[in-house]
């Protein structure tokens, strides 16, 4: 795990977008799995300002999206839907067809979930993935308890995540109890991961995640696993973390080849 800490969001979300920039450059027909909230907001405007400078195409991305929540329509604001048309699809070349989200009106969310693994497998798998961070450690929204090795499937959401969200949905009742999101053995699978987290209300769960043991109890710690994790932090959300000195050293001597 590749640990960058920023004084500020603004810088820490620049950095982001050169990642993704640098993938999409080396590999114009990425497939991008996508992320939701306020925190990758910053790098979505930061992509679609490139995008206007003409200097980043969508128009051969594939994109899937991690999460959904269940009896919410793609019309409705608090959709994940409408949130990813809002701060990124309609402002960018990226084919409607080539996007995928989650169906949160499946009649059979089963056989749905199963065929959202196939479509990502088809498309070649995910090679970059932008991943959140929930105040208890869920990825997507893979709470806590999930399976280490969970596919795509209905989840419901810890009252913790509900009072969290209410503020999309004006209260708390308003909040779906279920949401369908890809597993953690999905998101596992991609080739990269990028995740983003700000702000002191995230700074226990990112040092269980990055320091803590691997464990169900903290989702994100899966990532202890994975080949190729950067996790792109501001000041408060690091406050946690033992290794920080280290960290700053890792990331001021990286080898010119591997910087962006
Ligand atoms: C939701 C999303 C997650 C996101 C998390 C954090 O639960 N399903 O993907 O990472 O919220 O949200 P925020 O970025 O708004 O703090």
């Amino acid at each position: 795990m590749e640990v960058i800490i920023f004084s500020d969001r603004g810088t820490a979300s620049l950095y982001a977008s050169k990642l993704v920039t640098k993938c999409l450059k080396r590999k114009p027909n990425s497939v991008l799995g996508l992320a939701t909230g306020s925190t990758p907001l910053e790098l979505y405007n930061n992509l679609v300002t490139f995008y206007q400078n003409k200097e980043l195409s969508f128009h051969e991305v594939k994109s899937f999206n991690l999460d959904e929540y269940v009896g919410i329509a793609p019309e409705q604001p608090q959709s994940y839907h409408a949130f990813m048309k809002l701060n990124l699809f309609s402002k960018v070349d990226i084919l409607p067809s080539n996007t995928h989200i989650p169906d949160g009106l499946s009649k059979n969310i089963e056989a749905d979930c199963e065929d959202y693994e196939r479509q990502i497998d088809e498309a070649g798998g995910i090679d970059l993935q932008i991943l959140g961070l929930g105040q208890d450690g869920h990825l997507g929204f893979n709470e806590p308890s999930s399976s280490l090795n969970s596919k795509t499937r209905i989840k419901t959401l810890t009252e913790e995540t509900r009072k969290a969200n209410a503020v999309h949905f004006g209260s708390i009742d308003k909040v779906p109890k279920h949401v369908i999101t890809m597993g953690l053995a999905t998101i596992m699978k991609a080739r990269q991961c990028v995740l983003l987290a700000f702000g002191s209300s995230k700074a226990d769960a990112v040092a269980k995640m990055v320091e803590g043991p691997v464990s169900a109890m903290c989702p994100a710690s899966i990532l202890q696993m994975h080949p190729r994790t950067t996790v792109i932090l501001d000041e408060p959300a690091a406050k946690q973390l033992v290794k920080t000195a280290y960290y700053k050293e890792v990331f001021a001597n990286k080898p010119k080849w591997q910087q962006v």
